[in-house]
């Protein structure tokens, strides 16, 4: 589409990784209470998101039926809107949704109309059961062509909806989910998130390379966040142990990724809270240059991961992926850098002061410093 939406990540929560299918309004109208009481709208986070399982059939007419944990969306949406909060809404392009539910395949213009009318904000778009239209034909057009349906729908409407692609492990959406054909917001570039070290670090390591796809309006998305309370229904603290959880968020924000909380926004710790409400990483994710971090070195398991910022500053994760603390350096030269650097600590919320040629810490296990360096001119 032409539209202008979404010039930095999305921030907010979404349903699934806690809930999965027991989701229901109240739990969705808890999560938009904790996002005003916590504090959390107030650093930036905006969107509330139902995922999956909130569909039912369609009427006569083919409009799509919510099911009986979502009686009123219009009034869902309402008081959402109310706290000054955004609204967002699961579906896929086949007949069914990833969970089995009634899916938007030859409905997408209607359905379009229903999300307009309910004040949706935002459409996560799966591809579940759409294999089975397409014939398993992995060719791009028909990759791209469910996407360019509901987008041209999505455009027909009086409404802003940022559109958020999850198609993956089929081809490289990344390449083309912001084609104006699509006018894709953000896409999927990862399977499902588990809140193991396995899970993590796969999605890590596989984003190397896709920061030349990201921008304003148009966002590679890694999957939603794993801190706190989650386990799809089975809910749980999250697996991730504390290090890794600050390497989880420091990474989103390197790499602009969407930030959508996936916790029990109920019951967040202070340790959580702390993690989610860190101004200095939220102004990284947020950075209106909007360019993704690249990894700039790798080195066994140390890795240095950089990105530049608007204000001509850049910011810098040095990652432990080693089982074992790791002392990790980085040459201002790796950065395209030859000046002293002022660094500071985004996680410690510290200045270290200027720093001539290079820096070196040692990185926890599974951990990452979170640095913002800026060059103060030669002495
Ligand atoms: C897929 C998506 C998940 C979630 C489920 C819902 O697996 O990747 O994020 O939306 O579908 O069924």
């Amino acid at each position: 589409g032409e539209h202008k939406l979404a010039l930095t990540p999305p921030m907010g929560w979404n349903s699934w990784n806690v809930w999965a299918g027991a989701v229901d309004e109240d739990k969705v109208k808890a999560a938009a209470d904790e996002m005003i009481s916590t504090g959390l709208a107030a650093h930036g986070y905006s969107y509330i998101n139902i995922d999956d399982t909130w569909e039912a059939g369609r009427d006569d007419k083919g409009n799509i039926l919510t099911n009986k944990k979502f009686p009123d969306m219009a009034r869902l949406s309402g008081y959402i809107h109310k706290k000054g909060l955004r609204f967002g809404i699961y579906s896929s392009p086949g007949p069914q949704t990833c969970a089995g539910y009634t899916a938007s395949y030859e409905h997408e213009d209607q359905d379009a109309a229903s999300y307009a009318a309910w004040g949706v904000d935002y459409l996560k778009y799966d591809w579940c059961s759409y294999g089975r239209i397409a014939k398993d034909d992995h060719s791009l057009p028909a990759l791209m062509k469910p996407y360019q349906v509901m987008g041209a729908s999505l455009n027909k409407v009086n409404r802003d909806i940022v559109y958020s692609l999850c198609q993956y492990g089929m081809g490289e959406v990344w390449k083309w989910g912001a084609d104006p054909s699509i006018g894709g917001n953000a896409w999927r570039t990862t399977g499902d998130i588990v809140d193991n070290w396995h899970s993590l670090r796969g999605i890590i390591e596989s984003q190397a390379g896709h920061e030349v796809y990201a921008g304003p309006g148009h966002w590679n998305d890694p999957d939603m966040l794993m801190v706190g309370i989650v386990g799809f229904g089975k809910t749980h603290p999250t697996h991730l142990k504390p290090n890794e959880q600050i390497l989880h968020i420091s990474m989103w924000s390197l790499l602009a990724a969407p930030i959508l909380i996936g916790c029990d926004m109920t019951k967040m710790d202070q340790f959580t809270l702390d993690l989610l409400a860190n101004d200095e990483t939220i102004d990284i994710n947020q950075d209106p240059l909007g360019k993704a971090a690249s990894r700039v070195v790798k080195d066994g398991n140390r890795e240095v991961w950089a990105r530049p910022l608007f204000d001509g500053t850049k910011a810098v994760g040095l990652v432990n992926m080693d089982n074992e603390p790791q002392k990790i350096t980085v040459k201002w030269a790796d950065l395209g850098l030859k000046a002293p650097q002022a660094v500071r600590d985004l996680w410690l919320h510290k200045n270290l002061g200027t720093i001539n040629g290079s820096y070196t810490v040692e990185v926890p296990a599974h951990g990452c410093v979170l640095l913002k360096v800026k060059g103060v001119g030669r002495k």
